[in-house]
């Protein structure tokens, strides 16, 4: 049974991820702060219902914490790692750049090193449509320049790109 670690596991996409590996028959190790970004209660029913599969196991834990990163990567190996666990929204950034830099790029150097040093086979994150910034050119393509951010959100999701 393939261990996948999946960052951000109480969040809209971590949540979704984690419930369609469990049905496939994966074993699923979630990360999560559980951060008041928004209702933290839904955070929390989202997890109540991870919880119910026998191949869940979750740890409360923040990316940007090494030493917890660590700990996670050596004590349950994973294979295959998706980092879905960031601070998003372009307008939240304005009032609290900290997070992004803390999250997006701390939290995700901290998922790199862990996936080499654990010798991870498969790494996946997740980046966003707001890197494409000031192009004009429609529909965005991945071969589009994304020179000119916008928001301090797209930054930290290019610098990581
Ligand atoms: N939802 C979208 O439309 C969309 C679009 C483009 C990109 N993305 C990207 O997809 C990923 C998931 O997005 P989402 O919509 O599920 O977001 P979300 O905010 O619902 O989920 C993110 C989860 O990560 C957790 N988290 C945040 N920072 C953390 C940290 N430092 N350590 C541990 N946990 C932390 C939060 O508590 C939250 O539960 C993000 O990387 C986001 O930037 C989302």
């Amino acid at each position: 049974m393939k261990k996948v670690l999946v960052t951000g596991a109480a969040g809209f996409i971590g949540f979704h991820l984690s419930n369609r590996l469990l049905k496939e028959g994966f074993k699923v190790i979630g990360i999560d702060n559980l951060n008041d970004y928004y209702d933290v209660n839904l955070k929390y029913s989202r997890l109540g219902l991870l919880k119910g599969h026998e191949n869940f196991t979750f740890e409360k834990a923040s990316l940007e914490d090494k030493e917890a990163v660590d700990l996670v990567f050596s004590k349950y190996k994973p294979e295959i790692v998706v980092n879905l666990a960031a601070q998003a929204g372009v307008r939240y950034s304005l009032e609290n750049p900290q997070a992004y830099i803390e999250s997006n790029i701390v939290g995700f150097t901290n998922i790199l090193e862990g996936s080499r040093h654990h010798k991870v086979g498969h790494l996946i994150y997740a980046s966003s449509s707001s890197v494409y910034g000031a192009n004009t050119s429609l529909p965005f393509s991945v071969h589009d320049n994304v020179d000119h951010p916008i928001s301090l959100y797209a930054a930290t999701k290019k610098l990581m790109n």
